[in-house]
């Protein structure tokens, strides 16, 4: 290992397994770039304050500026040498400008710094990711637009229960990603806050100006409290959070998407460029890619328990057991941002069968709630009229047949009222039709919000 930003008060060499065992660079090289960002903020406000010349700082941020051109081209290597990504920018810079580097780290702490760089990380992060999102909601409206007529059943608890428009389900995930995409933003507004200034936990002796700093690397605060700044991660947890509610809705989508590329189903096909086949099975063509997002999916509900459980425990204000926030931040954005990414392409090669999913629609009494509807248009009492209508369910059972193959004769035989207008409302169109209420499936309603939508995209 190099030497140390902390030798002074050691008179022996760190054991080297220790060295080995205490390394973040392994993992935080990522940081880079935040790293040099916040340093070069750091840096000019340094010399606006006359704790460094101009001279001085303009020497340090072009070095600083070269160690992240090196640094893109993999120039160091990201070994156990350095002790972390701060330690190694530092002695970056000392190598190219000597001594002067070391003035770099006025009034600074690697605790403001490291809480400095997840924050530019996170917002990086999910900027990208709001991106992701993005297209992913295009692939869904695409797809909604393109097979805006096809009926499909809706479900509960897997069992048909009325039916409902294509558009409409796949819809649900839209409005899902829209909300993920809301919150995420709304997790910003606590990751723009800049910690820098507070030092190792009790903030600095020097007169910096935080708020020249705030305003240079885009932030909306500064925080108020040095303590909290260094030693909370809350905005790491939330992007988690967030990450891992997100995921939750990729995997239901991803579960549905599985579903219906089954035999059984029927309902749907993934192009083949996005499936993959059986090393014994010759005619077999699997979903792996909606499976692997739904798997994925606790491997990032894991990090956001890691990392609650790293810092349930952490007395104020630095600890080092924080370093292990990296890993976990790192591996759910490689992750969401794989997972998303790869389904909004996905979601654009699936095709449609409408035949096969109207028919379900014709066999299962998905119909049934709107005869009872109409019993109670006919005067009867929602009670009533679903006790009617349960028993006709039970009766067609028995007789093998649907609600709509049942003759008037039968049917007049469990209410007298019901005329020759009751063939309307078992007819799955006119089912849709009924619903044009804000929010159904009414094919009014749901042409009006795939209107919406796709200004709400900005497209
Ligand atoms: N690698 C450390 C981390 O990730 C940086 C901060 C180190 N600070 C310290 N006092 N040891 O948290």
């Amino acid at each position: 290992m190099s030497e140390k930003l902390w030798g002074g008060r050691f008179r022996e060499e760190t054991d080297v397994q220790v060295d080995a065992f205490n390394a973040s660079i392994g993992f935080d090289w990522r940081l880079f770039a935040h790293d040099i960002e916040g340093s070069m903020a750091h840096c000019r406000m340094l010399a606006k304050q006359g704790i460094i010349t101009e001279e001085e700082a303009g020497r340090i941020i072009e070095a600083l500026g070269e160690i992240r051109r090196e640094l893109e081209h993999g120039e160091y290597p990201a070994d156990e040498d350095y002790e972390d990504i701060h330690s190694l920018v530092e002695k970056a810079l000392v190598d190219k400008v000597g001594p002067l580097g070391e003035k770099l780290h006025t009034g600074r702490s690697r605790n403001d710094q490291v809480a400095l760089d997840a924050r530019l990380f996170v917002r990086e992060a999910v900027s990208h990711l709001d991106e992701l999102l993005q297209r992913l909601q295009e692939a869904l409206l695409d797809q909604a637009e393109k097979n805006v007529d096809l009926i499909m059943p809706g479900y509960t608890h897997l069992q048909r229960a009325q039916p409902v428009l294509l558009a409409h389900h796949l819809m649900a995930y839209f409005e899902m990603f829209h909300r993920d995409r809301d919150r995420l933003r709304d997790a910003l507004k606590r990751v723009n806050v800049l910690p820098l200034g507070s030092a190792a936990l009790a903030g600095s002796t020097f007169d910096l100006d935080r708020d020249m700093v705030a305003e240079e690397l885009g932030f909306e605060a500064v925080s108020r409290n040095s303590m909290d700044a260094v030693s909370d991660r809350d905005f790491v947890l939330e992007y988690l959070a967030c990450a891992s509610i997100l995921m939750m809705h990729l995997s239901r989508l991803c579960e549905e998407l599985v579903l219906w590329s089954s035999r059984e189903f029927g309902f749907a096909a993934i192009s083949d460029a996005f499936c993959t086949g059986s090393s014994i099975m010759p005619q077999k063509k699997n979903p792996d890619i909606p499976e692997l997002i739904r798997g994925k999916t606790g491997r990032v509900y894991g990090h956001l328990v890691s990392l609650l459980t790293t810092m349930k425990g952490l007395p104020l204000a630095y600890n080092k057991d924080m370093q292990e926030d990296k890993e976990a931040l790192f591996d759910t954005v490689d992750t969401v941002e794989a997972c998303v990414g790869i389904l909004a392409r996905l979601m654009g090669e699936v095709t449609f069968h409408g035949e096969r999913m109207l028919e379900a629609t014709q066999r299962g009494y998905l119909a049934a709630t709107d005869l009872a509807d109409y019993l109670v248009r006919k005067g009867m009492t929602f009670r009533q009229a679903h006790e009617t209508v349960g028993r006709m369910v039970l009766f067609a059972v028995e007789q093998g047949k649907e609600l709509h193959e049942l003759t008037l004769e039968q049917m007049k035989g469990f209410a007298r009222r019901i005329e020759k207008d009751v063939y309307e409302w078992l007819d799955p169109v006119m089912c849709l039709d009924r619903r044009n209420i804000t929010g159904g499936t009414g094919p009014g309603v749901v042409r009006e919000r795939l209107k919406k939508a796709r200004r709400e995209l900005g497209l």
